[in-house]
């Protein structure tokens, strides 16, 4: 049987969720998301658990959506399945409070992932950015909204149109993340703020996160929208099938502005 591409386990009332996909740095394929989130959907409904944690590796929170997989996209291909919405779009509607512990990258799809949870948990190496650009393409999991919500415009145009990446203590600064910890305390920082979190009452838990995202999210749907047709859109054009297939091919990409 192929090993699990989301580890799960229980921490007391805690549920911890391992990204599992070491070899391609956690990128986030179709199979990961629904894995994520058929996971997440039950830990949602487990009256046992009271707060979830996800994490990557020590290289790897995520490196972002599935760039081998997207190349030979087509305009129809992405646009027809959706892609991004569906399963990518129902882990917004989990109720628990859910940490990021992040190590290493967390990058386009790995960094909208981690934005997606409550808060993030940083270890020192943690490394975030939203370089979609480089592919020819733009954020589509939310980057381009929730980017500038966390950090500012200036900061979030700065990442989104240069591709740069933003190391742990300059996100804490911005206000992305919400600690910073040596890697090797990362986890139990994680583990010990959901435990914290699981001895509250759920109703008031669940209640205090729908209010906090409802300060922080008004019309957010409007605008994932906007974002996810734009990234759908792209697709259409020869440069995402020149920037995908640089990356794979592992060459500088040369586009030609169409
Ligand atoms: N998709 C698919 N495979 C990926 C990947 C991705 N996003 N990121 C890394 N990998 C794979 C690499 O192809 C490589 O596979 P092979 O060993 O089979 O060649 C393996 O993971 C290890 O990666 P590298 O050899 O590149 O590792 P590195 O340490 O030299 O570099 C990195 C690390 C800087 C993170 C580099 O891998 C990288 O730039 N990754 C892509 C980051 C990116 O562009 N993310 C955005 C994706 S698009 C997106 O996310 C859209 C959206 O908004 C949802």
């Amino acid at each position: 049987m192929d090993a699990p591409l989301v580890k799960t386990e229980v921490r007391g009332r805690v549920a911890l969720l391992t990204l599992n996909r070491p070899q391609a740095l956690n990128a986030l394929s179709n199979e990961v998301i629904d894995q994520l989130a058929q996971a997440m959907r039950d830990f949602d409904a487990d009256e046992n658990i009271g707060a979830m944690v996800l994490t990557g590796s020590d290289k790897a929170f995520a490196a972002g959506a599935d760039i081998a997989a997207m190349q030979g996209w087509s305009y129809m291909d992405v646009y027809k399945q959706d892609y991004l919405g569906g399963n990518w779009e129902s882990l917004k509607h989990i109720r628990k409070p859910i940490i990021a512990a992040v190590a290493g990258y967390a990058l386009g799809g790995g960094c909208e992932l981690a934005m997606l949870c409550d808060f993030i948990i940083a270890a020192e190496n943690a490394r975030f950015g939203q370089p979609e650009i480089k592919l020819g393409v733009i954020p589509g999991y939310g980057g381009t909204q929730r980017l500038p919500r966390a950090i500012s415009k200036a900061k979030a145009m700065d990442l989104v149109l240069t591709a740069r990446m933003m190391d742990a203590n300059e996100a804490e600064r911005a206000g992305l993340v919400s600690r910073v910890v040596p890697l090797e305390r990362m986890l139990d920082e994680a583990i010990e703020a959901a435990t914290i979190i699981a001895s509250m009452s759920l109703p008031s838990v669940i209640m205090a996160k729908e209010c906090v995202n409802m300060a922080y999210e008004g019309s957010l749907n409007e605008t994932l929208m906007f974002e996810r047709r734009n990234f759908h859109a792209l697709f259409a054009t020869d440069d995402q099938k020149e920037g995908m297939k640089a990356f794979v091919e592992k060459r500088k990409p040369d586009f030609k502005h169409q």
